[in-house]
């Protein structure tokens, strides 16, 4: 991730990277409409990640459309990329309201069928089975 000066000072406010508190601030300072990938852009995730979403070997047959599970979304931009790829199963999950808030207005015309939650990922409200793929940058794809 390449930052500017401004957001390098910004990163620093973060401090405790799992304070909710923290990333309400930095999505309020930062703005949350304004998207800030991390770890990598849609360019360099398309090929792998839409071969590996369309795979044929998912374990049975999932029903359409495949339900995706986007944990700690933030303002990335890379469910809308997904989104507007045919995925329209699609689960966002962040603990930031301020964040969820402004994806939620961001998409709700353009992207109806795409779903926002402010929830904590690891405590999350979800019954087991509910999703066939988790999709975390940071940590990958598990299908
Ligand atoms: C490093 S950012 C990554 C944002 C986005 N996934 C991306 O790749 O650009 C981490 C995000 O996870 C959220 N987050 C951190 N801990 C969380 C938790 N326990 N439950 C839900 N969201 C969380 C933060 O609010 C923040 O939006």
């Amino acid at each position: 991730m390449a930052t500017t000066r401004g957001e390098d000072l910004l990163l620093k406010t973060l401090g405790d990277f799992t304070s909710k508190e923290n990333w309400d601030s930095f999505f309020t300072i930062k703005g949350a409409e304004d998207p800030f990938e991390w770890y990598a852009e849609w360019p360099s995730l398309r090929g792998p990640l839409l071969a590996e979403l369309s795979a044929t070997d998912l374990p049975t047959p999932p029903p359409p459309p495949l339900q995706i599970l986007v944990p700690g979304c933030g303002n990335s931009r890379l469910s809308e990329h997904l989104y507007d790829a045919g995925f329209r199963g699609i689960t966002n999950v962040d603990f930031s309201k301020v964040v969820v808030s402004e994806m939620l207005r961001r998409n709700i015309r353009a992207r109806p069928e795409m779903r926002w939650r402010v929830m904590d990922m690891t405590q999350m409200q979800f019954a087991d089975e509910t999703f066939e793929a988790v999709l975390d940058k940071g940590e990958g794809l598990t299908l």
